[in-house]
């Protein structure tokens, strides 16, 4: 199994507090080069959760999902800059202005390698979803594709997607543009809320640069187990 791989993994630490992070991220941290701190668990342990993360080796993704006027995701940018993320997620329908600022904020902090990924459409939503939310008859490809385009002009370096549209996404921005699939299950198992999914090997075929596994490691009875299971379909 290649090292490139784990460097592509991203673990979702989605779990009810500091003590599970804790145990979770020291057993995983030599398979996995990153973990994902999202709003639960921010909320709950912050800033210490994340200089754990860092404390152990990996890469920290900090997915806040930041969607406010440009001035106060400036300063949201600037704190994630201040807490060593590694990269971070802003919505893209916050706009061109609200994404400039935040490339703007890292810049100004010096952390121009952190990297900023936009959320185009969550992968828990369904058609009927998208359609009352987007008051659109475009097809899910093509509005993830014009979303993916607007965050690429603001300057952002890439998108979070489901690999459903990866193929798309890649033919459009090229091979250096980051994207982070979500949605990831293996072939045997339950997709818990998520719709849109596809398998490890599946998604790193169609080029995703990063996957994000939550529950079918964090809840699997041998989280180490899994991982590594997760990491031999990868490289399949
Ligand atoms: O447990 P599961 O593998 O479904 O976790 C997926 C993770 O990816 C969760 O932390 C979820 O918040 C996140 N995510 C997502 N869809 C997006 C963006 C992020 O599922 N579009």
């Amino acid at each position: 199994m290649t090292k490139d791989l784990r460097k592509r993994l991203i673990v979702a630490l989605d779990v009810s507090d500091y003590d599970a992070a804790a145990s979770l991220v020291g057993s995983l941290a030599p398979l996995v080069g990153w973990f994902k701190v999202g709003s639960v668990m921010f909320t709950r342990e912050g800033p210490k959760l994340c200089r754990m993360v860092k404390d152990s080796g990996a890469n920290l993704f900090l997915d806040l999902k930041f969607h406010d006027i440009p001035n106060t995701v400036f300063g949201a940018v600037t704190s994630a800059a201040a807490l060593d993320a590694d990269m971070l997620t802003v919505h893209i329908s916050g706009g061109e202005a609200m994404m400039a600022a935040a490339v703007r904020a890292k810049e100004e902090a010096g952390r121009s390698e952190m990297i900023i990924v936009g959320v185009t459409v969550l992968t828990h939503l369904t058609y009927e979803d998208f359609h009352s939310l987007f008051l659109t008859d475009r097809s899910t490809k093509e509005t993830v594709l014009a979303l993916t385009k607007l965050a690429s002009r603001a300057g952002l370096d890439g998108v979070v997607a489901s690999a459903r549209e990866l193929p798309v996404i890649r033919r459009h921005l090229g091979p250096d543009f980051t994207v982070v699939t979500p949605g990831i299950r293996m072939a045997d198992a339950a997709s818990d809320d998520q719709v849109r999914i596809v398998t490890p090997k599946q998604a790193i075929e169609d080029g995703a640069s990063h996957i994000v596994v939550g529950r079918p490691i964090t809840a699997a009875p041998d989280p180490v187990a899994a991982c590594q299971r997760i990491l031999e379909n990868m490289a399949s």
